[in-house]
């Protein structure tokens, strides 16, 4: 076996590594997904087990994974494979990595489809195409954009294009610098919107249905919600976090820094519900409506709002960047194993990757185009029509974020020498047990049981 160089990068800073991360976790399922969900789930008593799922399931895989990067350095094939062999645990263990990266690979191809819808909703709202429509407008809006297979071509090959451009630029010029430019953008824009959603919409209703908890709405597929989405909104079991784990100094603390991430990350997703819950009260819409929430629903208010051409578009753009950053932290992985394997630079491995996923986003695309491309719309399960983005959003959410959460709890609790992770981890004893409790009994637990369920192994 040829000896790969370990990878010698370090964050600049702390600072900048939380920056990052945090970059990487807020996107699509903080501002499109999480407040969606909660309004289908019933709003307060969903919004704690969220939380709880978050703090112990959540920030343990989160510093399982940070570990396995580090002590691992390298992509995260080659380091989960790197740290089996230094264990001398099973070389299968290594699959926890080469899967996890597989994940955010597959995930990127739909999510920069989903940016792309933001990144054309930027130029309808400017435009003004929302300005005094309608429910049936608005609805025609949404159906033609998500059918033009050009339109969608040209907006996700921009975003690709621009995500290929700043990760081969390298580590330093390209990522740390654009998250350090584009994340605080973000939250700038999203704390405008929701200052402003709190003078024109219903503040009070909007914080009375995320804080006040009725559990009678609350049922047990809403638990097991809450807990797919921790996963995927913190970035797991998706490379992502190992890969970015890779570049951390010796002496950063691996169980703090998780912490900053997940409060952060949480603390962007509540803004976002109150950035949205008041206009959406405010202007009698209803909360539960499903994935269309932000592309459906909130332009209904901005039809109507004093500043809504603004608004909205401000509110997009905010939406583009928290899923550019995300993109950015997806393809990291992919391109740091292409340069260990293959001895490629930056360029030509950002290059290979950004065609190798624009050519799968077509599968997105022309999932949604309709009527001349059948061929990608498969009856599946039975009855339902299903294109083929579901069954990938399904397959990756449902299937593989759990899966690989698993392996990665399961490699750091058990197969992991204890002796590394302690050493990885230091701190006090009582967290490090915590912890280790976490990995090897209660997240192991918490995720057959869901993936069992959405399997429809078992029923509750
Ligand atoms: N965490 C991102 C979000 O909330 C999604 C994501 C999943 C990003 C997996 C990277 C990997 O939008
Ligand atoms: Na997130």
């Amino acid at each position: 076996m040829t000896t790969r160089t370990a990878i010698s990068t370090r964050w600049h800073s702390r600072f900048s590594f939380i920056l990052a991360a945090t970059a990487a976790a807020v996107g699509l399922g903080n501002i499109w997904k999480f407040p969606y969900i909660m309004g289908e789930n019933g709003g307060g008593a969903f919004v704690l087990v969220y939380l709880v799922c978050i703090f112990a399931i959540g920030v343990p895989v989160l510093i399982g994974e940070l570990l396995i990067g580090r002590r691992g350095r390298n992509s995260p094939g080659f380091a989960a494979q790197n740290l089996a062999k230094e264990s001398g645990a099973h070389k299968s263990w290594q699959v926890t990595g080469w899967m996890t990266m597989g994940t955010g690979f597959v995930i990127l191809t739909f999510y920069s489809v989903i940016a792309a819808w933001a990144f054309s909703y930027i130029f309808k709202s400017a435009s003004g195409q929302f300005a005094g429509a309608g429910t049936i407008e608005i609805e025609e809006i949404y159906t033609n954009m998500t059918g033009s297979v050009s339109e969608l071509l040209l907006f996700t090959s921009l975003l690709i294009a621009a995500t290929v451009f700043v990760v081969g630029k390298g580590f330093k010029h390209g990522l740390e610098r654009a998250v350090r430019l584009l994340m605080p953008a973000m939250l700038i824009l999203l704390a405008i919107i929701a200052i402003y959603a709190a003078q024109i919409g219903d503040f009070g209703a909007a914080v009375n249905f995320m804080f006040r908890p009725d559990f009678s709405e609350l049922t047990i597929n809403g638990v097991l919600i809450a807990l797919g989405h921790a996963f995927f909104t913190l970035s797991l079991a998706s490379g992502v976090m190992i890969m970015y784990g890779a570049y951390l100094p010796k002496e950063t603390s691996i169980v703090s820094t998780s912490m900053w991430v997940a409060v952060a990350d949480t603390f962007v997703a509540l803004l976002a519900g109150l950035a949205i819950f008041p206009i959406v009260f405010g202007y009698a819409l209803t909360p539960g409506e499903g994935p269309g929430l932000i592309f459906q629903t909130l332009p209904l208010a901005f039809a109507t709002m004093p500043a809504g051409i603004l608004v909205a578009t401000v509110f997009f753009v905010m939406l583009v960047l928290a899923a550019f950053t995300s993109a950015i932290s997806m393809i990291e992985s992919s391109v740091a194993f292409l340069v260990e394997k293959f001895a490629l630079n930056r360029w030509q491995a950002a290059l290979t990757s950004g065609l190798v996923l624009w050519t799968l986003s077509l599968l997105t695309i022309y999932s949604f185009a309709g009527a001349e491309w059948t061929v990608l719309n498969w009856h599946f399960f039975g009855t339902e029509m299903v294109n083929i983005f579901n069954v990938i959003d399904h397959i990756t959410s449902n299937v593989m974020l759990p899966l690989g959460g698993l392996a990665v709890a399961l490699f750091t609790g058990w197969a992991i020498k204890g002796q590394f992770t302690r050493d990885e981890l230091g701190g006090h004893p009582a967290i490090y047990n915590l912890w280790r409790f976490c990995v090897r009994y209660l997240a192991p637990l918490a995720i057959i049981i869901i993936f069992m369920q959405l399997i429809g192994v078992i029923r509750f």
